[in-house]
């Protein structure tokens, strides 16, 4: 691994080009999460840390891109779609100068209230897909999938913008292939360093042998710090959300209530340096069965939401039926959104030295370093039975090339992923 990191950072500061310095990022940032895929391996999975005979691997991301521009810090001009008119409501307020948490003055609910929150970049309806970057050269985390360029994707049906004005991206449903089966994985052109990003999804990829994610991810791996939102493999029903980092970035303690989050548990332990961590991260799974895969999808999906501010980094989940009337307008207020799932505290992890140029990836991997190997893994939330069992294939491949019919259910359907900023202090 190291060696390839090497090469990786060799490659990204050679390049001269925006277009090279990119492609290089974005290799690192596969083989960043090759590198984590296989610590958490390492690590017997996340859950019981201490059973390293059993490898699972429990991750679930997700989240929706916004396509159009507004306001300062925009360099990819993908023009206003149509989530863009949720923003005329943001706003309104002298919010440049106003506090963050103070400025709220109506009530939870409703379109009314103001935020200091304004929409900078919106992915969303026919404009959905301008403004990302379509990966389409190999899997650095060696799954049976191939990434294919925005082209390829709607000719082979894999990219569509649906009746109902949403974004779908599938994996290929063709009955049996020999090689690696088509899907799509996209990044966004625009870079943050901190704020807010919103991902409103109907549908996520699952089924045995999908390892999907909505995640962000900084220059040279790790040392720009990523972050996945929503991740997980199989059927997996619980998200699990994790940071990984340069070292010196940890948590102060294990106990998420103690951090201020929601979520069940920590996995992968306080040390959120891939190099020191066998590259676990910092991870934690969501309590909610709902915020992955058959449980999410069933339900109507929902919103996620990562804030990244002065005091730390936060993933919030809400179910579909529970999602603030202030977010659905475009005038999020974190502030009244409670407890995150996720939390990683500023104490022992400044986010602006560990974490920083990041963009924005939605993938749909097959197999690889983590669904392949938990492929035999089981008792983990919605997979409680393993998937070598339940298909009677021995390897993730070989069910993946065999049987195309059963990804009807690995997809996207992604209303938006929308960009937040506040000209208050991060
Ligand atoms: C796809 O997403 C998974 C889940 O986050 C990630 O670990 C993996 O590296 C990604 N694969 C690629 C090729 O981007
Ligand atoms: C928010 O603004 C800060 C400061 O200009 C910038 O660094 C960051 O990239 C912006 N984030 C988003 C999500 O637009
Ligand atoms: C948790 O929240 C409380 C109340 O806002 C705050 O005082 C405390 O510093 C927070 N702890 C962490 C680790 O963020
Ligand atoms: C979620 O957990 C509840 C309580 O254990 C259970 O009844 C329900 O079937 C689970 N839902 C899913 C989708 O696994």
């Amino acid at each position: 691994m190291r060696p390839t990191s090497i090469l990786f950072l060799a490659l990204a500061t050679q390049g001269t080009s925006a277009t090279v310095f990119k492609r290089a990022s974005t290799f690192a940032a596969r083989h960043t999460k090759s590198l984590a895929r296989d610590l958490r391996v390492a690590f017997g999975g996340i859950l019981p840390r201490d059973s390293a005979s059993n490898a699972q691997h429990v991750i679930y991301c997700k989240n929706s891109p916004p396509s159009g521009v507004l306001g300062s810090g925009s360099n990819s001009d993908s023009g206003v779609g149509s989530g863009s008119s949720l923003s005329s409501g943001v706003r309104s307020g002298p919010a440049s100068t106003t506090k963050k948490g103070s400025t709220p003055t109506g009530s939870a609910k409703g379109p009314s209230a103001t935020s200091p929150w304004q929409l900078t970049q919106s992915y969303a309806g026919s404009n959905f897909f301008d403004g990302w970057d379509f990966w389409d050269t190999d899997d650095p985390t060696h799954g049976t999938v191939q990434y294919v360029s925005r082209a390829d994707g709607q000719s082979a049906g894999l990219i569509e913008i649906n009746s109902a004005g949403n974004a779908v991206m599938r994996v290929d449903t063709t009955p049996s292939i020999s090689g690696n089966r088509k899907s799509i994985r996209i990044t966004t052109q625009k870079e943050f360093t901190g704020g807010l990003i919103i991902l409103d999804a109907f549908h996520a990829p699952t089924g045995c042998g999908t390892w999907p994610a909505f995640w962000s991810n900084g220059p040279n791996w790790p040392v720009g710090g990523e972050i996945d939102i929503v991740e997980g493999v199989s059927d997996y029903t619980n998200n699990q959300a994790t940071i990984h980092t340069a070292p010196g970035c940890a948590l102060t303690t294990d106990n998420p209530a103690k951090l201020n989050a929601s979520a069940s548990a920590v996995t992968g332990g306080t040390d959120c340096a891939a190099a020191t961590s066998g590259n676990a991260g910092c991870g934690m799974r969501s309590a909610d069965n709902k915020s992955f895969g058959p449980g999410f999808n069933s339900n109507g999906g929902g919103v996620y939401a990562m804030l990244w501010q002065s005091s730390g980094i936060s993933v919030f989940f809400f179910e579909r039926g529970d999602i603030p009337d202030h977010i659905d307008a475009g005038a999020p207020q974190p502030d009244k959104w409670g407890l995150p799932m996720a939390h990683w505290p500023a104490a022992v992890c400044d986010p602006w030295k560990y974490f920083y140029k990041h963009v924005a990836i939605i993938n749909t991997s097959l197999c690889g370093d983590w669904a392949g190997s938990a492929w035999t893994s089981s008792g983990i939330p919605g997979q409680e039975q393993s998937c070598a069992q339940r298909t009677g294939f021995s390897t993730c491949s070989e069910f993946v090339q065999k049987n195309g019919g059963s990804f009807a259910q690995a997809y996207w359907e992604i209303k938006s992923v929308k960009f937040y900023n506040t000209t208050a202090p991060l």
